[in-house]
């Protein structure tokens, strides 16, 4: 390329064309001054002529001239060319929404809730500056870095609010202006719009980069209208709480009635951040906690603390029972040991062995004494039940371990040397305060032990059945529970995807009745909300003329409206 054959739009070269819309030729250029890279836009060869074109142009140099904001277009200077107007603004390196959308299909919630705050700010900052875009849609947004920061361009159809201008006495006469796919109610019909316009169009854009699709579709203009005044957009089927948030933020910018939109940025911007919110907490949030169903849970923790308790009272009974029957034994052995030193004494005394022997036999025919022996002071076994001990010392069974001890007796339990468990019982025998010998006794523990261990069994068979009922009686309440509580969840969840829901029938005034009550009363508001109200507006009847470019900017003049109806009637 030679500097003699390059192309120059004023002082700018001009390098490759970048861009088209509705009105004009994007270029991109370079400024030599300052070897600056920038973009110029030039109105279309065929429009020239037409006054109405250039005007429109300079407008947007005026609106957008005043605006500076990290989510609008710079613009950097306005001029004429060969009498074409044209605007050079910042370059910016990348595809309009369309574009993008067309290659990379739709966005996640997070990236369109991010879409929608940067668009959001940006509006907020043209409308607080009196300028409204009206011609909002993803050919005039650009997309940079990839899809995370995104600019709004083209205010080719801006309206400045009076306010702002010095100079425009009067001048805004009612024109159709916009792309039919993204005009609100009011734009459409050509009533008069202020900056709620905007978050209409702002509506129709997240709900087609979420949905894949527009609002609504149509075949000509004269159907879009109807669709766009009388008809609610499909919901949009994210199906999680934050995807019912995004519908709801959509639908209420979607609203027919400007009045039912957002009354504030603001408020917009705050129901945008507080799903942002939801949207990462949610990654950390339920999903990593491992489903237990509350029947469950409440039957099994009221089962283990009723078990715990139960436990508790059963080791007391236990402790207390084997105090009571171990007295009992040593009561019983102690006195019986009395008794056979009382009826022994004189025998011993005497060294009547026979007699002596066969006292011994009489007693130990007891079925709970196992082992009885009569010694003598000098520790020799004078008469026994196990008759090879007779004659010999005395020797205590080895494993016997002391468990009281008085002045003149001795009581010990064994559980190893007999074929059973037993209490030992050795007691002086006196007479006269002299001692002359020693008695001793195994007394058996086991039928009482029996008797200990089948309460014990009895105990832990009635701890059981206690135990299951209360695990099915709480089963069976959450069930009833859980039960109510999943309707109530399906009819949420109908409110949610569809917007609307059948109403609960309520028939148990408790906590969860309260409950129902107020997701019907939500289900009724609800269908005031989610579904953007109609709005009767009588259509312009000279428009219902088949328009087919519904993606294209439109601009209708009152004069072209006039000789539309002048051709309807003639
Ligand atoms: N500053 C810019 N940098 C890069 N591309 C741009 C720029 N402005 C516009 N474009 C591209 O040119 C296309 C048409 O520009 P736009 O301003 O929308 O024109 P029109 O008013 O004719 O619709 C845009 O969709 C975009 O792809
Ligand atoms: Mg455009």
């Amino acid at each position: 390329m030679t500097q003699d054959n390059d192309l120059r739009i004023g002082r700018y070269k001009l390098v490759k064309e970048i861009g088209r819309g509705a009105m004009s030729v994007v270029y991109q250029a370079e400024d030599p001054e300052i070897g600056r890279m920038l973009a110029i836009k030039l109105l279309k060869h065929e429009l020239v002529e037409k006054e109405e074109y250039r005007e429109l142009f300079l407008r947007e140099a005026k609106a957008a001239g005043r605006l500076g904001h990290p989510g609008i277009v710079t613009i950097y200077d306005v001029g004429i060319w060969q009498e074409r107007p044209f605007i050079a603004m910042e370059l910016l390196e990348g595809q309009n929404l369309d574009e993008y959308l067309q290659q990379n299909g739709t966005f996640s919630l997070e990236q369109a809730s991010d879409l929608a705050k940067q668009l959001a700010l940006a509006l907020d900052y043209a409308h607080q500056n009196g300028v409204i875009h009206r011609d909002l849609k993803p050919d005039n947004i650009l997309v940079l870095d990839g899809g995370r920061r995104f600019k709004i361009t083209d205010f080719g159809i801006a309206h400045v609010e009076h306010l702002f201008l010095e100079d425009e006495g009067g001048k805004s006469k009612d024109k159709i202006m916009g792309t039919p796919a993204y005009m609100s109610p009011e734009q459409i019909t050509g009533h008069g719009v202020d900056f709620k316009t905007d978050l209409y169009s702002l509506g129709v854009i997240l709900y087609q980069v979420t949905k894949g699709e527009l609002p609504f579709q149509a075949p000509n203009y004269a159907a879009m209208m109807q669709a766009v005044l009388h008809l609610n957009p499909q919901p949009i089927n994210i199906v999680s709480e934050q995807g019912f948030m995004w519908q709801s933020i959509i639908f209420r910018l979607l609203q027919k009635n400007p009045d039912h939109r957002y009354p504030t940025s603001d408020e917009l911007l705050e129901e945008i951040e507080t799903l942002t919110k939801e949207l990462t907490q949610n990654k950390e949030g339920l999903a990593g906690i491992r489903f237990v169903s509350m029947r469950a849970r409440w039957a099994i923790s009221l089962s283990a603390v009723v078990l715990l308790v139960m436990i508790l009272g059963m080791v007391w009974v236990y402790n207390k029972q084997n105090k009571l029957m171990n007295q009992l034994v040593f009561d019983y052995g102690n006195s019986m040991v009395q008794i056979i030193s009382q009826e022994t004494r004189e025998p011993l005394l005497l060294e009547e062995r026979i007699t002596l022997q066969e006292l011994t036999r009489d007693i130990a025919g007891n079925s709970q004494i196992r082992h009885l022996s009569i010694r003598d002071k000098d520790g020799i076994v004078q008469s026994s039940s196990q008759p090879e001990q007779i004659s010999k010392p005395f020797s205590l069974p080895p494993a016997s371990q002391i468990q009281q001890k008085t002045s003149d007796a001795q009581i010990y339990s064994n559980l190893t040397d007999y074929d059973q468990e037993v209490v030992l019982f050795d007691s002086q025998i006196k007479y006269q305060d002299k001692v002359i010998g020693n008695a001793f006794i195994a007394i058996s523990r086991s039928n009482l032990k029996s008797a200990t261990q089948s309460s014990l069994l009895a105990m832990i068979i009635w701890m059981f059945l206690i135990m299951l009922a209360v695990f099915s009686g709480v089963y069976w309440l959450a069930n009833r529970f859980i039960q109510r509580v999943n309707e109530t969840r399906h009819v949420i969840r109908e409110l949610r995807n569809h917007g609307e829901a059948d109403i609960l029938k309520v028939d148990t005034h408790d906590e969860v009745g309260r409950l129902q009550q107020e997701v019907n009363d939500l289900s009724q508001k609800l269908a005031g909300l989610t579904q953007t109200q109609y709005i009767s507006t009588s259509p312009d009847p000279s428009l219902l003329e088949t328009i087919t470019d519904l993606d294209k900017t439109l601009i209708i003049s009152q004069d072209e409206a006039d000789s539309e109806i002048g051709k309807d009637s003639g």
